[in-house]
């Protein structure tokens, strides 16, 4: 096909997903915050497809609600095999002519410049089918199906594990699951498979072999890291491939000038933001919107979903921010504290033993060690409002809604349920009272 070819990704979802083991559709597992199929369809949508087709099982409506704009969805009424899944997708793309993309809906991995370079091959070599293949491993693609190749190297066909001789199940390039037809080629196909194989399906994969016999050109575009191939059939394979996701998401990060100190106990969502000089100390968690401003440290041991980091702010060791957690420029979020929605002002500090929930602290306040919010009253969430420049003394509790004035102080132990002006001290405690010569008359006692 010549590169200007309308291209269309069928991206594949339907199947059971069985080895999993589990109530939620594979495609629906997450790594680092988004779905195996998200990861897919991202990468898909970078290829700049004309159309692009999701097929899911008739039960999957969970599936068909995530998809982006502009993605469509076919569905396939049988998981009769990857190749009837393909024919639904044809169904749905009515007349289109060009390139057919077809990838495995339970591969988060692919990377979209794989994708370019696969396509790449296709049109260069004017194939009907082209193969992204790869050398598997004792970890990646050990079950995969093996690429059987000619005298002359080229590609005869592909055979599944299950179905294959020893010696082709020694063949060490296998199928990525990724391939580009030509419509035209792959159509007319499609209506040739059968289902005899250990599975009785209707095998995508035998549509190369198909090609091969009659003379149609087929080729492999080796992929160059096993890696790029790794499928999830297993929650082994999840685990799998989410650390390859994580060590790429970091890596981009630390390219982009944030220090990760440990990459390996560092779990960083995909949605999420660092600026430069951000440092992220070991065994630390950044989910969902969070966002860490310029030369901010977090953790080691930190825990932060949806929340706000300011430039320069101190967050850890042993911190959760949860989120609406919006720690300003300078400040300090510090050890053993759980913030909720609450904004920390700028230089503002909490540093041990905390819950700030439904809050407001303003700027230069320094709240002492094992501070409360008493936020929730048994139905409703209250707020609590601490000015500028306040010291609250250890173990202050604030039953909300309080609001405490510019300056003001608290004094130790004291649960505050009125409202502090502006520059005073509050004490809510009882009066301490001594009783003399208490032990000794214990002590006379025996
Ligand atoms: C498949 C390939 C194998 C390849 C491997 C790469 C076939 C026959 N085998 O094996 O050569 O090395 O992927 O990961 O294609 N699906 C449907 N409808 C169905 C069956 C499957 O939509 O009726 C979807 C699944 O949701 C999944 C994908 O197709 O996303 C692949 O199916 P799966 O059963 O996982 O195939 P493998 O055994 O992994
Ligand atoms: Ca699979």
């Amino acid at each position: 096909m010549t590169p200007g070819s309308p291209l269309a990704c069928v991206l594949l979802a339907a199947g059971q997903g069985t080895r999993m083991r589990s109530r939620t559709p594979k495609v629906l597992h997450e790594i680092l915050g988004r779905t195996l199929l998200d990861w897919a369809v991202a990468a898909c949508l970078e290829s700049g497809p004309d159309r692009m087709v999701v097929v899911t099982n008739p039960d999957a409506d969970a599936v068909r609600e995530r998809l982006p704009a502009g993605v469509e969805a076919a569905v396939q009424e049988r998981p009769l095999g990857t190749g009837d899944a393909v024919a639904a997708a044809r169904a749905a793309l009515g007349t289109f002519a060009g390139d057919v993309m077809v990838l495995y809906g339970d591969h988060p991995l692919t990377d979209p410049a794989s994708l370019r370079d696969l396509r790449a091959t296709h049109s260069e070599a004017g194939a009907a089918a082209t193969i992204l293949t790869f050398e598997r491993t004792a970890a990646i693609g050990a079950d995969f199906g093996r690429i059987v190749r000619d005298a002359g190297g080229g590609i005869e066909r592909i055979v599944e594990v299950r179905d294959a001789s020893a010696a082709e199940r020694a063949i060490t390039e296998v199928n990525s699951g990724i391939y580009v037809f030509r419509s035209e080629d792959l159509w007319p196909a499609l209506e040739g498979l059968d289902t005899r194989n250990d599975q009785g399906e209707l095998y995508l994969t035998d549509v190369i072999g198909a090609l091969a016999a009659r003379g149609r050109p087929v080729v492999g575009h080796r992929h160059a890291e096993a890696t790029g191939g790794l499928g999830v059939n297993t929650r082994a394979d999840l685990a799998a491939a989410a650390a390859v996701l994580r060590d790429r998401t970091n890596r981009a990060h630390m390219l982009a000038g944030a220090t990760i100190v440990d990459p390996a106990t560092t779990w960083i969502d995909a949605s999420v933001e660092l600026e430069r000089d951000a440092v992220v100390h070991p065994f630390t968690v950044l989910r969902g919107a969070t966002w860490v401003g310029e030369g901010a440290q977090v953790g080691p041991h930190a825990v932060a979903v949806d929340a706000r980091i300011g430039a320069g702010a101190l967050v850890g060791p042993f911190c959760y921010l949860r989120p609406g957690a919006d720690v300003g420029p300078g400040a300090k979020a510090g050890t053993f504290v759980e913030i909720k929605n609450a904004s920390i002002g700028e230089r503002a500090k909490v540093p041990h033993l905390s819950y700030i929930g439904d809050a407001e602290i303003g700027e230069g306040t320094n709240i002492g060690a094992g501070n409360i919010t008493a936020n929730y009253d048994g139905t409703r969430k209250q707020r609590t409002t601490i000015g500028r420049d306040v010291h609250t003394s250890s173990d202050t509790v604030f039953v909300a809604p309080v609001t405490i004035g510019d300056g003001a102080w608290t004094a130790a132990g004291s649960v505050i349920t009125d409202d502090i002006p502006p520059d005073a001290l509050g004490v809510a405690r009882t009066p301490q009272k001594n009783i003399e010569g208490y032990g000794t008359r214990k002590r006379s006692r025996g």
